[in-house]
């Protein structure tokens, strides 16, 4: 497959079918996205791949602390505070176009709930993934991280994969600190759903938009 066709390809699939992925395959994607560069060749990336029994253990921790109306202080913001356009409208329109698949009015609080919560449950995908990394690492580091989670995301395509990474997860720092033991000085950045997307899912029928060429780039001198 050719790196085009891969971009190209990717997207983030919001309902998964429960077949699972072997570990080998998940393995050779994870072991293989560590070629992905980072400044320094420091390499910030922490990988926990869960599947089968852990995987349902900790959705079920997960799962009776929304029940119970449980709550963590986040791990860090994933946005500012308050946003400001364009940044504002793109974020709003993504979601919109969630609730639009789902038939969501926008006000309908407890179906906009479910729609986030579906991000706890790795949106029934058989494996998910955790990205941490020492915590006194900074934005230069986390930008690193990126470029190992596209890397997943990527060769996950040429596997006839499909993810979607969750920066949502940082709002469960406890729990997952907890249940993979990590130590103090371990940050939690991201989750990632991986295995086969359900083709029928309307969450999976969307696409989203990217400005035009000339809206973010320039090119002198050519
Ligand atoms: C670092 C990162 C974190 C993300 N976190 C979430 C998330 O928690 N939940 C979710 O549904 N989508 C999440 N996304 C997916 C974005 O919403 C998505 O990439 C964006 O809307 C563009 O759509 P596409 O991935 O289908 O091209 C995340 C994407 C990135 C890169």
């Amino acid at each position: 497959m050719k790196v085009s066709d891969a971009i190209a390809q990717r997207v983030s699939v919001r309902a998964f079918k429960p077949d699972p992925v072997p570990g080998s395959t998940v393995r050779e994607i994870l072991e293989a996205a560590s070629h992905s560069p980072s400044g320094g060749n420091l390499q910030p990336w922490k990988v926990y791949a869960l599947a089968g029994q852990p995987l349902a253990e900790f959705k079920a921790i997960i799962a009776a602390k929304l029940a119970a109306g449980e709550s963590e202080t986040p791990e860090y913001d994933v946005y500012p505070h308050s946003l400001w356009e364009p940044f504002k409208k793109r974020r709003f329109e993504t979601g919109a176009q969630r609730y639009a698949a789902l038939g969501v009015y926008n006000k309908d609080k407890a179906a906009l709930k479910e729609l986030g919560e579906r991000n706890y449950r790795f949106f029934g995908a058989p494996v998910g993934l955790f990205f941490c990394l020492d915590r006194r690492l900074g934005p230069p580091q986390w930008s690193d991280m990126g470029m190992y989670l596209l890397s997943v995301m990527l060769l996950a395509v040429e596997r006839g994969l499909d993810t979607c990474p969750q920066e949502s997860w940082s709002n469960w720092p406890v729990s997952v600190r907890a249940f993979l033991n990590l130590p103090d000085d371990i940050m939690l950045f991201a989750g990632m759903s991986l295995g086969y997307r359900d083709p029928d899912h309307p969450l999976n029928a969307i696409r989203t938009v990217r400005e035009p060429f000339d809206a973010f780039a320039q090119m002198r001198g050519f």
